[in-house]
């Protein structure tokens, strides 16, 4: 594929902003930029937006000079952000300007730790911009347009590839040969050394039987790694610990869904919150028994929320979720920013729990939602603590500070 700009493009952008980051600048109030919807803002925690007019931001991540970047679905490709630091949320946009000019990337946004090569992803490519050449990793085209990506910190040399079901019931993906609804782990040393691209099923298989896992985070403290299909948290172990139970399981899409209210199941004796049940057409002469020796999810969220990322606080403390929210739900539900607290690298909530989650940024009126609402996507943590969130649907990016 063309390579669109050369990543030494890209450090030469970095090392401009250096001088603009001078401390000079810190003293710096920025211009008040007026929410679309104002959020309801949980005690302990200040929001603002930080920018707007952006064309469906997903994914972000910060750079090692403290530049934010940006995936614009809408079309825009990479955005980079310089900013300018107050305390706080007074945090200010100093420049802003389109990095990566490919209308074809849609979600997934990852830099090595070295930062010498960024990874983003369009429906059916995964594109790496380093130094010398564009090299890239070809995947099975599907109907989820998103690719999420991960770069593991304990392992800097993986890439974790997730690829979605190309339908709502995609029974293909009974077979990890589909190339869908399957989290695939490739060595970043030997995507980078060639110049022609590989092919999806070449990588190692971590987990399938996941119907769209859009949001993977690692765990920071207890080498784990967590993601959520759909309205589950799952836990994956460790992506270089191949002899564990999770590594190459499967979880149990399309065959099997996990309960969120037993109560109005036909036939639930003994499911709770979370216990996997066969589902409708797919199952064929299956039956709940079918679904036992599927992975069950660590924490099952209320249907239809969509949470679409999830970012770790520093000492592995907390989870951070964005609820993208509902489409086909009466009345709406999702549309919010959410924290799940941790302790020794496990949710402190019991998988069977009610309330999993803790809300943190909520739009004021859920049933103006989908359209009269912000719609939380992409997260990402600058280097003092403090969460930025982006709505896709009102262009915005919201940065948040939290007071202890
Ligand atoms: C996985 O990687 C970590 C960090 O590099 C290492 O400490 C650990 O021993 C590895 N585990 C396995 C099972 O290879
Ligand atoms: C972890 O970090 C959070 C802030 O993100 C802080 O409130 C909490 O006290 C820390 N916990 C530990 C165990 O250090
Ligand atoms: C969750 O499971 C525990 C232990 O199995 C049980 O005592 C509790 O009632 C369950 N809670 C719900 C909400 O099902």
């Amino acid at each position: 594929m063309a390579s669109l700009f050369p990543f030494k493009f890209f450090t030469i952008l970095a090392l401009t902003s250096a001088l603009l980051l001078s401390p000079s600048l810190a003293q710096t109030t920025c211009a008040t930029v007026s929410p679309k919807y104002a959020p309801v803002v949980a005690a302990g925690y200040n929001a603002k937006v930080l920018m707007n007019g952006l064309k469906t931001p997903r994914g972000m991540l910060f750079d090692s000079q403290g530049n934010l970047l940006i995936v614009e679905q809408g079309g825009a490709g990479v955005r980079l952000v310089k900013l300018t630091d107050g305390d706080g949320t007074n945090v200010c946009v100093a420049s802003s300007k389109q990095l990566i000019a490919d209308s074809s990337l849609n979600h997934g946004i990852q830099l090595t730790g070295d930062g010498k090569t960024l990874f983003v992803s369009s429906e059916t490519i995964v594109y790496s911009y380093t130094y010398d050449a564009t090299a890239g990793t070809s995947i099975i085209p599907s109907g989820h347009a998103t690719r999420t990506l991960l770069i593991s910190k304990q392992n800097p040399d993986q890439i974790l590839v997730q690829v979605g079901s190309n339908a709502n019931i995609d029974s293909a993906t009974t077979e990890a040969s589909s190339g869908r609804s399957q989290a695939r782990i490739f060595s970043i040393n030997a995507l980078t050394a060639g110049t022609s691209s590989v092919a999806y099923s070449t990588g190692t298989l971590f987990a399938w039987g996941l119907r769209n896992s859009i949001g993977w985070a690692e765990e920071p403290t207890t080498d784990i790694h967590m993601n959520n299909p759909g309205e589950e948290l799952n836990y994956h172990g460790v992506l270089n610990d191949t002899k564990s139970p999770q590594f190459g399981a499967n979880y149990g899409y399309p065959l099997c869904i996990a309960a969120r209210d037993p109560t109005i199941l036909p036939a639930n004796t003994g499911i709770q919150i979370g216990t996997q049940f066969v589902y409708g057409t797919v199952g064929g002469t299956n039956t709940d028994d079918s679904c036992a020796p599927k992975q069950a999810p660590r924490l099952t969220f209320p249907a239809h929320t969509a949470p679409i990322d999830l970012k770790f606080t520093a000492n592995g403390s907390a989870l951070y979720v964005t609820f993208h929210g509902s489409w086909d739900r009466q009345p709406p539900d999702g549309y919010r920013l959410s924290r799940v607290d941790f302790k020794n690298g496990q949710p402190l909530q019991p998988a069977n729990s009610t309330n999993p989650a803790i809300n943190i940024l909520t739009n004021a009126d859920n049933t103006k939602c989908p359209n009269g609402c912000f719609r939380p996507s992409g997260l990402a943590w600058d280097s003092k603590n403090r969460l930025y969130m982006a709505s896709d649907s009102t262009g915005e990016v919201f940065v948040i500070s939290v007071m202890f």
